[in-house]
């Protein structure tokens, strides 16, 4: 039996952390064998790049060396953590994936969906999450949550222009890939995001277990 892969995604201040914590909860209840990880990161060595690609520094963090970090740390999260653990039956939560990639390097960043499309083939090949949780604010309201949480790293640093391009990238995404996405209004009370997400989890894993 292969698992199943769940990724969650938005932009800064939208509630990942604590709703991350909720899905993995609600599966774990459901008796599911979990495993929970993020990009990037989720082995030491890409651990290690996401430090570098979070950092503030000095020096001119160049778009093109931005994306192909993020995707070497996503070969080795890939390939060491995420592939084999869906084989062998268990079902994978992740904090980010590709969809990440396409909406930061892509619209935000600008770079060619092209290159990034490639790039994912390469590293995933055609293996895609099952779900994608999109949790989705109004960018001005998630940059002030994300400034009252204190010190932002290299990212977080960046504007409210920015962030709606990225906002609309993901857009895109969910327009391209309707069947796996599911937008969760997180402008809401937590009360409500989290019974709006309760009810598409309980229905998809009901359906696959
Ligand atoms: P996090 O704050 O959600 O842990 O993510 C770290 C930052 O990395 C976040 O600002 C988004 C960025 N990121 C990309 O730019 N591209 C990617 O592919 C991923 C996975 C994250």
């Amino acid at each position: 039996m292969s698992g199943k892969f769940i990724t969650i995604e938005g932009t800064e201040g939208v509630g990942k952390s604590t709703n991350l914590a909720f899905i993995k909860d609600r599966m774990l209840a459901k008796g599911l064998d979990v495993v929970v990880t993020r990009e990037p990161g989720g082995t030491p060595v890409a651990e290690e790049l996401r430090e570098i690609l979070l950092a503030n520094r000095e020096e001119r963090f160049d778009a093109t060396a931005e994306l192909l970090i993020v995707f070497a740390a996503r070969a080795q999260h890939f390939n060491n953590v995420i592939l084999p653990a869906i084989e062998q039956g268990s079902w994978v939560l992740c904090d980010r994936f590709t969809d990440a990639t396409f909406a930061y390097q892509g619209y935000g960043r600008g770079l060619s969906l092209e290159s990034i499309a490639t790039l994912e083939n390469l590293v995933q090949g055609n293996i895609q999450p099952d779900l994608t949780f999109f949790l989705d604010i109004d960018v001005e309201l998630g940059l002030r949550r994300a400034n009252a949480r204190g010190k932002l790293d290299r990212f977080e640093q960046e504007k409210s222009y920015f962030f709606n391009n990225v906002r609309q990238g993901y857009q895109q995404r969910i327009k391209q890939f309707p069947q796996r996405f599911c937008t969760i209004d997180a402008g809401q009370t937590l009360v409500n995001v989290q019974k709006d997400i309760a009810l598409a989890l309980d229905k998809f894993i009901d359906s696959h277990q």
